[in-house]
């Protein structure tokens, strides 16, 4: 549990590397047959180390130094089923399934868990290979997939950013060009292509087809990954700088990963600068309201609806969020209720209306985004503490989150946890 009272940001925080993009190049290495796949700039989070843990199942092992860097062993990675519990810890260990497919022709996955944000079926992933040609069994547990590759064309009937890597890693094991139609164009997935593109895999792509040409990458032992800044990292430090009425200078970050969110946070009226990979925020007291649309990538991203969702509260009228991602990611609005939120959800759409905040309140972090947002909450509250019960599904995603927080100078205090280690937060 943490305790959170009313703070102004100021100061300078640096992004972490991309969680997301983790994943997928973890996918990337195993799919090329790399016996060493080396990912530098990742952030050492608790979903990190569960795909960690699924690679250790799977028969590799790795290290990890210092630096962020790690490396993974992957010469005695056979198709293995997985421990269930294990894999249901997280959403990006699902890229295992095409991976695996890639590499063996065979993989065996329970199904994958993750933050609980509303329904998140696989059944694109399976639609995926099975369009490859895949022989894929459903179980009630999860799927298991053999085979060789026929197929040379996936339509995905939805955008799916993990079900567009999956395909892709799939299509790495093709001897022929893989379509794929209505793929997801997350800065993740960019990210998986250049990682492939590195190794010889070629790529074309237009707004709704991705082309995929495997026929000439290379058979490497060693591959070497470095990780974008997280740019869900870097939107929620400027919401909570604009929330907070703070002035943070943001370093690490690619702004035009953040293309949206910095448009929707100009027309609010907060001041930005951007200046190659520093963004400056100036936040005040109150802000134009907002309709945003949280959608696929380019648009609004879905990870940042909770907590904008906090600063549209200091808007000087009704502002509107319509989640068509995720419909059911409302949990945060019932806790912010609970602190005074004058906020509607209808069908889709998220309606927040001007509201102060009061502290005081425990209110409960059901999600990794959903923590982060009542933070921001707990910053911008007047009287008391607010108590974050389960704050610490933050560590999912957020690498030494009240680490940075602190040293913009937000005042806090952590209880202590049962078999928690003494952790300091570096000023
Ligand atoms: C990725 O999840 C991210 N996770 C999520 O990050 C992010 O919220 C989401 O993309 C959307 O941007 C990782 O990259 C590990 P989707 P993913 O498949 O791939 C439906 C965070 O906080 N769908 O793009 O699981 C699904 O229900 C998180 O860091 C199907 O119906 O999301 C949703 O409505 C949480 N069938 C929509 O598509 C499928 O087979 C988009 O989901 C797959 C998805």
């Amino acid at each position: 549990m943490v305790f959170l009272l009313k703070s102004y940001l100021k100061g300078e925080v640096k992004i972490s590397g991309s969680k997301n993009a983790f994943f997928p190049a973890v996918g990337a290495g195993i799919a090329l047959g790399a016996k060493v796949i080396r990912i530098r700039n990742t952030p050492l989070v608790r979903d990190v180390h569960v795909m960690l843990e699924i690679i250790s199942e799977l028969g590799g092992w790795y290290s990890i130094n210092d630096k962020n860097e790690i490396v993974i062993y992957a010469e005695e990675l056979s198709p293995q089923t997985i421990d269930r519990e294990t894999f249901s810890k997280i959403r990006g260990g699902v890229v295992i399934f095409g991976a695996l497919l890639a590499r063996f022709g065979k993989a065996h996955i329970p199904f994958p868990g993750g933050c609980k944000i509303g329904k998140r079926p696989i059944d694109q992933h399976i639609k995926a290979a099975r369009s490859l040609g895949f022989y894929v069994e459903e179980e009630p547990d999860g799927v298991k997939a053999h085979g060789d590759i026929k197929g040379t064309k996936i339509s995905f009937d939805i955008k799916t950013v993990t079900g567009t890597e999956n395909a892709i890693l799939m299509a790495i094991r093709s001897e022929r060009e893989v379509e794929i139609h209505n793929y997801a164009r997350e800065p993740e997935v960019q990210e998986l292509i250049k990682y492939l593109e590195r190794y010889g895999v070629r790529f074309m792509m237009d707004e709704n087809t991705l082309v995929v040409d495997p026929r000439y990458r290379k058979h490497v032992d060693e591959v070497d990954f470095e990780l974008i800044p997280d740019r869900i990292e870097a939107g929620t430090f400027i919401i909570c700088a604009a929330s907070t009425e703070g002035k943070v200078k943001i370093k690490n970050v690619i702004s035009e990963h953040i293309g949206k969110v910095i448009e929707k946070m100009k027309e609010a009226g907060v001041k930005i600068r951007v200046d190659n990979n520093e963004i400056e925020v100036e936040g005040c007291r109150n802000y134009e309201p907002l309709h945003v649309i949280a959608d696929s990538y380019p648009d609004f991203p879905t990870d940042l609806q909770p907590q904008l969702t906090v600063m549209l509260m200091k808007a000087k009228g009704k502002s509107v969020i319509e989640e068509r991602v995720f419909p059911e990611r409302v949990s945060h609005v019932y806790e912010l209720m609970k602190m005074g939120a004058n906020i509607e959800v209808s069908g889709n759409k998220i309606i927040i209306y001007p509201s102060e905040l009061h502290g005081g309140e425990v209110v409960e972090a059901k999600d990794l985004r959903s923590a982060a947002s009542l933070v921001i909450a707990g910053l911008t509250a007047d009287g008391g503490p607010t108590f974050i019960r389960n704050f610490e599904i933050i560590e999912r995603g957020y690498e030494n989150f009240l680490g940075k927080i602190q040293k913009l100078g937000a005042k806090f205090y952590v209880e202590e946890r049962e078999g928690m280690k003494d952790v300091s937060y570096p000023a």
